[in-house]
């Protein structure tokens, strides 16, 4: 029988050396269309467009305090932050950030960009987002971008014994690691207090503890009338529709079960707006991208590729240095050629043919959830 245990990849966090090289196989939303580009309609990159989104859904208050968990390259909150001086000078000169990260070489990496442009209204801390040193209502706006797939996920949760241990309040799941055993106990209190439903689970399922312990986080952080706006990768039109592994280099990490997310963000008392991540974010989610794997497959070759081509800065540009960026079929045809990478007319038409696919495809995966604390 599947031992229940709990899948972390805080280890993989916490010893990055080269932060922008590590992030090369994360093929996500945020990173594709980090920069301008031609599929969110304004032409903002991501993080600009991301504050014109929450601006206009009136989550920035007078003395904004901007809390980010989980920064990555930084390039959210960076282009986010250049957007708001732009749009509301004066708002901005009131604007704190709190920027939470578990690895320190990434919030080097984004003190390093702060103070090349002199932005010194940067607070960085290196902590858990999973248990923020934070005080109570803090914060008036939380972000966090694609972080709930790396947070811990309980997994090979025998299905018939949660329901006993809620039916009788006694625990029959044996583990050994002191930690996974609390982060168990904590997760069967979560079904209990959340009411969550897990009736359509398989036999062994796997559960979003991580996720979860941020919404607490969040709501303990978040001051009334304060807003959290996440983005996620969502696993129910998966098969199962139960978070399964998705092997990235050197971790593991896990689809979110937005639902049970919700359940969760009501029963804390919040205010949901949801929907698809494309709907908020001004993306025109028909339009013909370039699929994945694909654009992985070329920026591999493109790495492998760097210094023994005359021409590999502009390609390395083209494609996007520390991970893919979304490409268009005229700039996808214009790599090709530059990379001579097939002689003949048809094998690229072909090429073209079998790698295009709509932009919802990779971003009708991804929802977001925006939460008012009331
Ligand atoms: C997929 S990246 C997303 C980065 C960024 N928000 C973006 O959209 O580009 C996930 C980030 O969460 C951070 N992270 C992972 N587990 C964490 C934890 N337990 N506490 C705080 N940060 C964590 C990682 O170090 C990484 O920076």
């Amino acid at each position: 029988m599947p031992k229940t245990k709990v899948s972390r990849t805080e280890d993989f966090h916490l010893n990055l050396k080269r932060p922008e090289y590590n992030m090369i196989g994360e093929v996500t939303l945020s990173h594709i269309l980090r920069y301008e580009n031609d599929f969110i309609r304004s032409g903002l990159p991501y993080g600009m467009q991301l504050f014109d989104s929450l601006y206009s859904s009136d989550s920035i208050q007078e003395k904004p305090k901007i809390l980010e968990i989980g920064i990555g390259l930084a390039q959210v909150i960076d282009r986010f932050d250049f957007r708001f001086r732009d749009v509301d000078p004066i708002l901005h000169q009131n604007a704190e950030y709190t920027l939470v990260d578990l690895s320190e070489s990434l919030l080097n990496f984004a003190n390093m960009r702060f103070s090349l442009t002199r932005r010194n209204y940067f607070n960085t801390i290196k902590a858990d987002a999973t248990n923020l040193p934070l005080k109570p209502s803090s914060h008036n706006l939380i972000i966090s971008n694609e972080v709930m797939a790396d947070l811990p996920t309980v997994t090979n949760i025998n299905k018939r014994k949660l329901r006993r241990e809620l039916r009788t309040g006694k625990n029959e799941t044996k583990i050994k690691n002191k930690r996974d055993r609390k982060a168990y106990q904590d997760t069967v209190r979560m079904f209990k207090q959340y009411g969550l439903q897990f009736k359509d689970a398989p036999r062994f399922f796997n559960f979003n503890y991580g996720g979860i312990r941020l919404l607490e986080e969040m709501s303990r952080v978040l001051s009334p009338g304060g807003t959290a706006f996440i983005v996620e990768y969502d696993c129910e039109s998966q098969p199962f529709g139960y978070p399964r592994p998705l092997r990235l280099i050197n971790h593991t990490e896990y689809g979110i079960r937005l639902d049970h997310i919700k359940t969760a963000a009501k029963g804390l008392g919040f205010q949901i707006q949801d929907g698809y991540a494309h709907e908020f974010l001004n993306i025109d989610s028909s339009k013909m991208m370039v699929d994945t794997e694909a654009l992985g497959i070329l920026h591999r070759k493109l790495i492998d590729l760097r210094d023994k081509k005359p021409n590999s800065e502009f390609l390395m540009n083209a494609v996007g240095m520390t991970s893919p960026k979304a490409l268009t079929r005229k700039q996808f045809s214009v790599i090709i050629d530059e990379l001579k990478w097939l002689e003949k007319q048809e094998e690229k038409e072909e090429l073209l043919k079998s790698t295009m696919r709509p932009m919802s495809d990779f971003s009708g995966n991804f929802k977001y959830m925006l939460l008012k604390k009331t």
